[in-house]
């Protein structure tokens, strides 16, 4: 009784007068949010959020299931409990914005079984103005050294049916699209076995996460987690009764269990961040806060840049990363025979180094340079088929680096790993070695098929950890990684910022060959509020020539001028140019690429609705220039830009680049209307989007 009479004088600054009787309580800086925390008779957790004076998620238990252990649920006692704030500032080398405001309450609960084994963990909760989060902490326990966890079971009880945009909780693969239903008609399993997936798993009705919901009253939530570090990735199952979600961890059918860890240690954090209205979601930084400060020091040989590559030219089937063609498996990598359709080739190579020198695009990537590629997908055995450091003897390896570097521009490495992990885990060091040599300064990576040793996920424990060694070994050698298949953004970027960018969602791709009509034109429009909340996305924007000629059944679902708002809308420190460079030859609207910043000092999002549309201004680093974007879904609509974040004092030339009056993303997708003015604070705009439109203005400094 003694402990829990201090700690209610502890945590008394941060009580409410409603509280019942021992209940701890932590509310953020402003008194928005706060986190209420009680044991039941039985001595079982919970908590509930409340959010200004509103039960926002209510009573909601938490326990774990062990493979030689009872659950621990019940018989609790709480030992002591602490609070502690912080409010700093951070700074992010690259980023969307330069400096970060870091500020929150926390409550410490410490936690005791009353009975036998008596184990001991810590809950950690923090309430921030833009969300909260909480995560477990277990402690050392006699006699045993790791603990192996069967199923974690955190509740997070809803009030009511939000609506929510969702894509299901598959345990191989995030690209999906997006979904918009209530609580009560989500139905994950209805998206099983999508036949463009090249490995899918969904076990149950649950959703990935972040996954985004709106309330009756407007008020805004999105569920993630925060700093997947070993341990597995979470989805959410969902009762449609009674709108509760529960953690499900991602499993390994091979080893048995969801989670292997060495006492002690901590897990992810949970994360709810909640908003008023829609545009806040995309303004918080609640998950790259819950991540430990930047571990690498100084990352200045990564530089945010726009690239160009070998890539969309294999999308829509003009050429092919394999050299040889032969799918045989005997002569796959021995016998080489030229098809005459290898995209990385010498000569096509610098044609797209001398493009991007041309047009202030700083990198090249090239896919299909290395030997493997005859053999990479369709088959079982994949170990062995890559190799990461053997060029085709059409491309000129050497050569082609110092090329680029002679003109400024920079090779960007491909590892496609066919998702053999273990193959690409024996070559990680030489592999690397070889980046640094060249000067390589990032690599893409893919994880395309099921994972071999068969019975892992993408998204499971073991995976989580290949992803991060990868990481580590990219730090060794000064090498940022964006990596394709990959598992979930959890801010690791603040502490490893050569984790430049990811995939983990329907990417363009999708436009030049899915069955299913593509990405429709609400798809970005809901990214920019589910899984850009996660992290920076590698989504390779700017198709110019979006009917798609060679591929009939095929076009992209916006017009050009979305094309170009997409530079801004999604962030990433790298930004595709993914159109083939005959494709820009002579295109006015081009220039907007040419122009277009990729390193920000700050972000102001100017409106928007999840799934309908957004717009956002973006302030240059290097210049002072800003840059806006805005994307609408298949509704054409009007919307009025207000200058009011431009520096005071400032006159810019604003080039607008926007739909024509006639432009459809159907029939007319390429109608473009470019306009100059001036502009200064003060000034407004009234835009028209056509139906899957956008646009987007550069505001260059007089
Ligand atoms: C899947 C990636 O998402 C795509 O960008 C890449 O071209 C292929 N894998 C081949 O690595
Ligand atoms: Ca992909």
């Amino acid at each position: 009784m003694k402990s829990i009479l201090t700690l209610l004088f502890l945590v008394g600054t941060f009580m409410s007068c409603t509280q019942e009787p021992n209940t701890l309580s932590v509310i953020s800086p402003s008194g928005n949010n706060g986190i209420d925390f009680q044991l039941n008779d039985d001595g079982e957790a919970f908590y509930r959020v409340l959010h200004n004076n509103g039960t926002v998620i209510d009573t909601s238990y938490m326990s774990f299931d062990f493979q030689n252990q009872k659950s621990l649920k019940e018989n609790l006692t709480i030992l002591n409990a602490t609070t502690h704030s912080l409010n700093e500032t951070w700074e992010m080398p690259w980023g969307e914005q330069r400096e970060v405001v870091n500020h929150y309450n926390e409550l410490v609960v410490e936690l005791e079984e009353a009975t036998a084994p008596h184990r001991r963990f810590n809950i950690y909760f923090r309430a921030y103005d833009d969300g909260i989060g909480f995560r477990y902490e277990f402690l050392p326990q006699q006699g045993i050294d790791s603990i192996i966890i069967m199923d974690e079971n955190t509740e997070f009880q809803l009030t009511e049916d939000y609506t929510t945009w969702w894509i299901p909780g598959d345990w191989d693969i995030y690209e999906h699209l997006y979904n918009t239903s209530k609580l009560s008609d989500l139905d994950a399993i209805s998206k099983r076995n999508h036949q463009d997936l090249a490995q899918t798993n969904i076990p149950e009705n649950a959703v990935n996460t972040p996954v985004t919901m709106r309330g009756e009253n407007g008020l805004h939530l999105s569920f993630h987690e925060a700093n997947l570090t070993d341990y597995a990735g979470m989805t959410l199952k969902v009762d449609n009764e009674t709108y509760q979600l529960t953690s499900e961890l991602v499993g390994s059918d091979r080893l048995g269990y969801k989670v292997k860890r060495a006492l002690p240690f901590k897990t992810p954090w949970r994360t709810v961040q909640i908003a008023d209205k829609a545009t806040e979601l995309i303004d918080s930084k609640l998950i790259v806060n819950l991540n430990e400060p930047n571990k690498l020091g100084d990352v200045s040989w990564f530089e945010p840049k726009k690239y160009v590559g070998i890539w969309w030219e294999m999308h829509i089937g003009k050429s092919t990363w394999d050299y040889a063609g032969s799918q045989d498996m005997n002569t796959f990598i021995e016998k080489l025979n030229p098809t005459g359709r290898h995209g990385a080739t010498t000569e096509n190579t610098k044609r797209y180094i001398d493009f991007a020198a041309k047009n202030n695009i700083k990198g090249v990537l090239v896919e299909g340079w290395n030997t493997g590629w005859e053999h990479w997908i369709g088959f079982e055995d994949r170990e062995g088929v890559f190799d990461f450091v053997t060029p085709y003897p059409d491309y000129d390896l050497e050569g082609l680096t110092q090329y680029a570097k002679d003109k400024g521009v920079e090779i960007i490495m491909h590892n496609e790993t066919s998702a053999a992990p273990r193959t690409y885990e024996q070559q990680l060091d030489t592999a690397y070695q070889l980046m640094h040599k060249l000067g390589i300064h990032s690599v893409k990576t893919g994880y395309v098929g099921k994972i071999i040793p068969k019975g892992e996920y993408h998204h499971g424990q073991w995976m989580v950890n290949h992803y991060r060694k990868v990481v580590e070994m990219g730090a060794k050698y000064q090498v940022a990684i964006n990596a394709h298949e990959p598992i979930k953004a959890t801010g690791l970027r603040r502490t490893y910022p050569n984790v430049i960018a990811r995939e983990g969602l329907r990417g363009q791709e999708f436009n030049a060959w899915a069955t299913d009509g593509g990405n429709p034109p609400e798809h970005l429009p809901i990214v920019a509020f589910t899984r850009m909340l996660a992290g920076p996305i590698d989504f390779t924007p700017g198709v110019f020539d979006i009917a798609l000629p060679t591929k009939p059944d095929n076009q992209i679902n916006t017009t050009l001028a979305q094309q170009l708002a997409l530079y801004v809308v999604i962030y990433s420190p790298i930004q595709m140019a993914c159109d083939l460079p005959e494709n820009y030859e002579g295109q006015p609207a081009f220039q907007f690429i040419r122009d277009v910043g990729v390193d920000w000092d700050k972000t102001v999002v100017l409106n928007g609705e999840v799934g309908d549309f957004v717009t956002i201004a973006r302030n240059e680093r290097e210049t002072g220039n800003w840059f806006v974007g805005g994307i609408t879904d298949e509704n054409s609509r009007e919307l009025t830009i207000d200058f009011d974040f431009l520096d005071e004092g400032v006159s810019y030339e604003a080039v607008i680049y926007k739909d024509a009056a006639d432009a459809h993303y159907r029939d007319n997708p390429t109608a473009i209307a470019i306009e100059s003015l001036d502009v200064a604070k003060g000034s407004t705009l009234t835009v028209d989007l056509a139906e899957g439109g956008g646009f987007a203005i550069s505001l260059l400094k007089k």
